[in-house]
């Protein structure tokens, strides 16, 4: 088993991998050799500072080792192919970690792989995010029953995983993005009545118990920042915005934010800021994720 898409978790895999995150975060030296003699391999195409380090010291903390694979200094940047990479890389390792532009290279990783393959981020989607946020979400109001979670702005994988994962947990989820910019329609399909696509923040932030956003200009996409920078413009949390959410509602983001676009500065450190703690659970959730699909 990989883990590509929230998808390919059960609702009870994602259920009982939250459980296991709340476990580990609770007492770290209860997991501290749970993967001995373990390697995950890191085969990063893009930028990464929160999910690379966390899962390099996740796997220290397991027990495990780390493989950091340099794609510019490895054969696949002198044309070697991904299916005989992910060949060679299966019979050295118990895993494969894998940050990639395009979702297919990961279904070719997958195919190609004996061991499980695990979206790092892909243009499609960001299932370890997904796992930390819904945890996140958990730990923060004691379940999910009667929760709604608003995101506002860009379509991209963030959101994408956020919706499947929500519509797996039976949490509501409303999503406000400019025409052209929603999210992906597959998957807003396969999450049916959970979701709600909006074009507007406003609307969708009604009720909130949680309001999400993430950057207007994803990895890949720094050459559309201007017409980015028009369409989203209103897309923003801010003061306003969280006036029409809950009382107490929190703010989430995945993280880098740029302050001043998708979120204002005094939102990243108010009250209801969850953000930093979301960072922190990165690393308490795919430690879950890899005792599950490594150990
Ligand atoms: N949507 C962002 C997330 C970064 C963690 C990106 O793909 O760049």
């Amino acid at each position: 088993m990989g883990l590509l898409s929230v998808g390919d978790f059960s609702s009870d895999d994602l259920k009982s991998v939250i459980q296991e995150t709340a476990r580990i975060k609770g007492n770290p030296p209860d997991y501290s050799s749970r993967l001995d003699g373990k390697t995950l391999v890191l085969l990063f195409e893009k930028p990464s500072t929160r999910t690379k380090v966390s899962f390099q010291a996740g796997m220290f903390q397991l027990g495990g080792n780390i493989i950091h694979l340099d794609i510019d200094r490895s054969q696949l940047s002198r044309g070697e192919s991904i299916a005989d990479t992910a060949r060679i890389l299966s019979s050295y390792t118990q895993g494969i970690a894998a940050r990639v532009y395009e979702h297919s290279t990961l279904l070719e990783l997958a195919e190609n792989s004996s061991v499980p393959v695990i979206n790092a981020l892909s243009d499609l989607e960001h299932p370890c995010q997904a796992v930390s946020d819904l945890f996140t979400i958990y730990e923060s109001v004691g379940g999910f029953d009667g929760i709604k979670v608003t995101y506002v702005g860009d379509g991209n994988n963030v959101c994408n995983s956020l919706i499947l994962g929500c519509a797996m947990l039976g949490i509501d989820i409303s999503v406000a993005s400019p025409q052209g910019y929603g999210p992906d329609k597959g998957i807003v399909n396969k999450a049916g009545k959970k979701v709600e696509v909006l074009s507007s923040p406003e609307e969708a932030a009604k009720d909130a118990d949680f309001l999400y956003t993430d950057v207007w200009v994803s990895i890949g996409k720094e050459g559309e920042k201007e017409e980015r920078a028009k369409a989203f413009k209103d897309y923003q949390i801010n003061k306003e915005l969280l006036q029409h959410a809950k009382p107490g509602c929190r703010v989430m983001h995945c993280l880098p934010a740029h302050r001043g676009e998708e979120i204002t500065a005094d939102m990243i450190n108010s009250k209801g800021s969850i953000i930093w703690t979301q960072a922190e659970n990165k690393l308490h959730a795919q430690k879950a994720i890899l005792l599950k699909l490594l150990g």
